[in-house]
């Protein structure tokens, strides 16, 4: 079968089964060409509460699928590449967070959304790259925990001024390990180019940046900007999608290292056979897991 094929039978068996297909952005192109929604994780999250379809599928990271889940519990969710976890969220656990508490009692717990359904059941709200800082300005509380990604922290500390913000020393590796030299060499060669970056880059990588965002911020803004060419400080598939949707402006990556294997881990033929029944895993969760990490879902969504 060849790509198109292929895309055909998914779209058939996607009907056939009463699946709604949710890909993040960081996703293949031929993947977003087959799913219902894409978008950032606050996009699909707010998506998939809202799906009428008995079964969603995603094609994204371990935690989007259990947010899913969270949100749609009646619904049967299926994670397309079972493999594809987020090194982010796996660096800190409910035990340690527990005792991290114990330390900062009177903190409210700030959770970004790359984290697992276990440990949202300590936290009180729940964050996304594009809505933190709104959200974190629209809570009463003052003192904050902000967990996992120390940079995407920094970001909202600095942005909300009025805040006493501690953070841990967590963060996405992918982001991370991009530096101003990097930044350097890239605005060296694209002397024209507006840098656009993702608050999971370290703050002196921020600091050079003519525009912070969530993956869809950085979409949208490169999409309605007047100029012509821009570097793209986040993982590299954004860059590619951009260039699809603009082809009249040019388009660089800031770095080779902003590759994230785990985004880029689910095929095409991952989801053909997580829809034909031989792949993919359904998530599946304990009714107290649902309901306590809900609650800092639902928090996200009404200060958002
Ligand atoms: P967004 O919130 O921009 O979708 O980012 C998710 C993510 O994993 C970025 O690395
Ligand atoms: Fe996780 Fe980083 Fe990959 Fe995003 S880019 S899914 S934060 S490892």
């Amino acid at each position: 079968m060849n790509i198109a094929q292929l895309q055909q039978k998914i779209t058939e068996l996607k009907k056939e089964n009463d699946v709604c297909i949710l890909a993040h952005s960081y996703q293949a192109h031929e993947i977003l060409e087959i799913a219902d929604f894409t978008g950032d994780s606050y996009k699909l999250s707010v998506d998939a509460s809202k799906v009428k379809n008995k079964n969603i599928l995603m094609c994204g990271v371990r935690f989007m699928a259990e947010t899913c889940k969270i949100l749609s519990p009646d619904k049967r969710v299926y994670l397309a590449q079972p493999t594809a976890g987020c090194s982010m969220a796996d660096q800190m656990n409910k035990q340690l967070i527990s005792q991290v508490k114990t330390m900062y009692p009177d903190y409210a717990v700030v959770a970004y959304v790359n984290t697992t359904a276990e440990l949202k059941t300590i936290c009180d709200v729940c964050v996304t790259s594009s809505s933190a800082v709104k959200i974190v300005n629209n809570m009463e509380q003052k003192d904050i925990l902000f967990i996992p990604d120390c940079n995407l922290g920094a970001f909202v500390a600095q942005q909300c001024p009025d805040k006493n913000i501690k953070l841990l020393n967590g963060g996405c590796p992918i982001h991370a390990c991009v530096n101003t030299d990097d930044v350097k060499k890239a605005k060296a060669m694209h002397p024209n180019a507006e840098l656009l970056v993702h608050p999971e880059c370290t703050p002196d990588v921020v600091a050079m940046a003519d525009y912070t965002g969530s993956t869809s911020g950085i979409m949208d803004y490169a999409v309605k900007s007047d100029k012509k060419e821009f570097i793209i400080g986040t993982e590299i598939s954004i860059a590619e999608h951009l260039q699809y949707m603009c082809p009249d402006k040019d388009f660089y990556i800031l770095s080779q290292k902003l590759i994230c294997p785990n985004m880029k881990a689910t095929t095409l033929p991952d989801v053909y056979n997580c829809l034909s029944g031989r792949g993919g895993e359904e998530i599946l969760l304990d009714e107290q897991t649902i309901t306590d990490a809900k609650k800092c879902i639902d928090e996200m969504i009404r200060l958002g």
